[in-house]
């Protein structure tokens, strides 16, 4: 893991033959805060952030970081701190907001199941309610209707509209094709715009999208993007609608390592192009972002032990203490993880395939496969397991009775802990 500036791993590299996060080793991190740990750069959340922000200028934008990705409060707070709204998916995401200080008229509230206990949260977010309320369907939106009536408010909406493109990533985050369950298609949209008058106790300020995550092409963002002009120009046309703004939500990919992602700049151009000042709306539409991956993703590690090592002729298993339930990306989607050992000397002399496997019960328990390392990798050796900054910890739970992992930030040349280890009292929290 060579430091380049343009590596995506720029905040986690090699000092002095051990692995740093921001300079801080993580070897005394493992050593004081013990393993698994999450291990976040908060430079590395704060340059995503900006290069997003600054890819941006010159149109009025709000960046809503898409929380289900990682939620910790005092990261949360960091990218508050620069300007950043949260998009959120639940009522428990949105007490986060509330706790990590952010203003209602920041946040974007998608889903497609939202409950009136959470419609209810969100009129009342704040006392004056959130930005908007991503709706995904005709009956959610006569239950809003009705809850902010009740409420003698009104409910600021963007309709979800999903443009039936294909995101050509994998297919369980998928969520602009027809078959799947997010948003309304053209024809239920225009269905909405054409019967307003039912639903006085909504105001439609926006459209928004959100075609699928992890993607590594800006063509089908580019179709959904003009999809979604398409039906803004004839909404306007057909029912004058007057648009505040437009949410094109978030799905840009990062490398994980083998694959190319699309730079922030160029995605950021291509928004330009479709809606900046030189675009036919010269700039018209304020910008909504739901950017998770690309700010948190490469922004953290799995910090992980390596508890045995069991030989086998074709590939060994390197049993290391964290499991699926702390990590499930690999387990769930197949995705690929990079693993580098934290003292780097480890990296040197002949290599051998391992299977990088955790302690839970089962055999989809797993972080790497087929996965050429170093035969010298023993007992006790630490291991980072790049790129697990998003949906890592946010994903993880309590399978085989394992506590939930600490998670750790670096910034200015210190570590904090911003989240404890659970302990085995935590486990049982609850039950009688
Ligand atoms: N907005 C909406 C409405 C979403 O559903 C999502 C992600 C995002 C924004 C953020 O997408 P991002 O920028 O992070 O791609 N657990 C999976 C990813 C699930 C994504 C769900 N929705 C994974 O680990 O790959």
């Amino acid at each position: 893991m060579q430091k380049t500036s343009s590596s995506p791993f720029d905040y986690f590299s090699y000092y002095k033959q051990v692995l740093t996060c921001e300079g801080v080793s993580l070897k005394t991190i493992a050593e004081k805060v013990g393993t698994p740990t999450y291990v976040y750069s908060a430079g590395s959340f704060l340059n995503s952030y900006r290069k997003l922000d600054q890819g941006l200028s010159g149109l009025s934008h709000q960046i809503c970081f898409a929380m289900k990705s990682n939620s910790n409060l005092s990261i949360l707070r960091l990218l508050a701190s620069q300007g950043s709204g949260l998009d959120v998916v639940s009522g428990g995401e949105l007490y986060r907001a509330q706790k990590a200080g952010v203003a209602g008229e920041r946040i974007v509230f998608s889903g497609v199941g939202k409950t009136v206990q959470e419609m209810r949260e969100g009129l009342s977010y704040g006392g004056k309610g959130i930005f908007s309320f991503n709706v995904e369907s005709l009956p959610e939106l006569t239950t809003l209707n009705q809850v902010a009536s009740q409420m003698k408010t009104k409910a600021r909406v963007a309709l979800r509209f999903n443009p039936d493109v294909d995101p050509k990533t994998h297919p369980y985050i998928s969520t602009g094709i027809k078959k799947n369950k997010f948003g309304m298609n053209r024809k239920e949209i225009l269905e909405v715009l054409k019967n307003l008058d039912r639903f006085p106790a909504i105001e439609i300020k926006g459209i928004s999208i959100h075609i699928g995550s992890q993607l590594l092409s800006l063509s089908p963002l580019a179709d959904a993007f003009d999809r979604l002009a398409s039906l803004v120009d004839f909404s306007s046309e057909k029912f004058g609608l007057n648009l505040e703004f437009l949410d094109l939500g978030g799905g840009l990919g990062i490398s994980y390592g083998p694959e190319k992602s699309v730079p922030v700049s160029k995605y950021c151009e291509l928004i330009q192009k479709k809606f900046g000042k030189k675009s036919k709306y010269q700039g018209r539409f304020k910008i909504v972002l739901e950017p998770g991956r690309q700010i948190a993703g490469n922004s953290g590690v799995l910090l992980t032990q390596v508890l045995y090592r069991k030989e086998r002729k074709s590939q060994d298993f390197l049993i290391v203490d964290g499991g699926m339930n702390d990590l499930i990306r690999p387990a769930l989607y197949s995705s690929h993880h990079e693993i580098v050992p934290v003292q780097q000397e480890l990296l040197k002399g002949p290599k051998k395939k391992a299977r990088v496997v955790g302690p839970v019960c089962e055999s989809s328990d797993f972080f790497a496969k087929d996965r050429p390392l170093p035969l010298r990798l023993k007992e006790g050796d630490l291991l980072a397991v790049l790129s697990a900054g998003a949906y890592g910890f946010s994903m993880a739970g309590q399978y085989n009775s394992r506590p939930l992992v600490a998670e750790v930030l670096v910034q200015d040349g210190k570590f904090e802990v911003i989240r404890t280890r659970n302990s085995y009292t935590d486990l049982i929290q609850g039950e009688v």
